[in-house]
């Protein structure tokens, strides 16, 4: 059984300077909603509510956000405005969230490694704090039902134009069913020209605590930080490693371009802005023409 879900968000955010030099990339709002707070609930609503948060330095407002706000609490109950008052307090009433800082920006696989107490013996799911996947059933769902079948790490993939592998994790390996695939390479941020495949590493992982060993063997790889990916290489020495193909739209907020996009989708999805937000997107496409 998975119970437990890690969190990493404790990066810089440099691909989202200046807007991240006070404010972590993880509270940047998609219109009123934190990125973090999307990817709690896809934990919530995948059955897990035990979750292990990675900060670092200047990431106290993702503690603030879960956290009792019992003043405003009250100030919201003075105007009788009930929805927003459940709004708040299901944030803060979510999941059982707790926190542990990374010391050092020593990368991805670093990262996790603090994860390494609080996970024990048990598989966990990872989902990075800066990634949003929208899907009917969520990922991390989809992949702890794998998990459930197969007892192995699993991986999520999706396909990415093959000009992109160099930004991603890349995996390479012989495909077993239309979804899923028994990996025999893995690489962080490959050159197009070495590639094993446009496979690209999606943000969410199920994994075993066997990871941790790994970590402990990998040194510094690309960008010389210690990678998740190339901690996931060597342990796919021991044992097998599967991918599996997502379904479902990622969102990577930590780029600008995909968040713009992002911004626009959701907002076309709420009821309360879908129709004057297309229309007023149409007129200004149309004036600029
Ligand atoms: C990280 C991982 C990479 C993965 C990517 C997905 O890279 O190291 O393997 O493909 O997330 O977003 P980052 O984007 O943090 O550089």
């Amino acid at each position: 059984m998975v119970k437990k879900a890690v969190i990493p968000a404790a990066g810089f955010g440099t691909r989202f300077l200046p807007a991240t030099k006070a404010q972590p990339k993880e509270m940047l709002p998609i219109i009123d909603t934190p990125t973090i707070q999307y990817v709690v609930q896809e934990c919530v609503d995948s059955g897990i509510e035990d979750i292990l948060i990675i900060t670092g330095r200047g990431k106290r407002s993702i503690e603030d956000h879960f956290d009792r706000n019992t003043e405003l609490e009250s100030r919201i109950k003075e105007k009788e405005d009930e929805t927003l008052y459940n709004q708040i307090r299901h944030i803060e009433d979510m999941a059982n969230i707790h926190y542990i800082r990374q010391k050092e920006l020593n990368g991805l696989g670093d990262a996790i490694y603090y994860a390494k107490d609080h996970c024990g013996h048990e598989p966990f799911a990872v989902l990075l704090g800066d990634t949003i996947i929208n899907s009917v059933i969520p990922v991390t769902q989809q992949m702890i039902d794998t998990f459930e079948q197969y007892h192995q790490t699993i991986i999520a993939v999706e396909t990415v134009p093959r000009d992109k592998v160099s930004r991603y994790g890349i995996v390479g390996g012989e495909k077993i069913s239309d979804h899923l695939m028994q990996l025999n390479e893995l690489v962080e941020k490959p050159d197009v020209d070495k590639s094993p495949s446009n496979w690209a590493i999606a943000g969410r992982y199920i994994l075993t605590p066997e990871i941790f060993d790994a970590i402990e063997k990998t040194p510094r790889g690309k960008g010389n930080e210690i990678q998740l990916t190339d901690a996931l290489r060597l342990l796919m020495k021991h044992e097998n490693l599967m991918a599996l193909s997502i379904e479902g739209q990622r969102y990577d907020i930590g780029n600008k371009l995909d968040y713009l996009k992002t911004t626009v989708e959701f907002a076309l999805r709420r009821k309360e802005f879908a129709g004057p937000f297309a229309d007023f997107l149409k007129e200004t496409v149309n004036n600029m023409k």
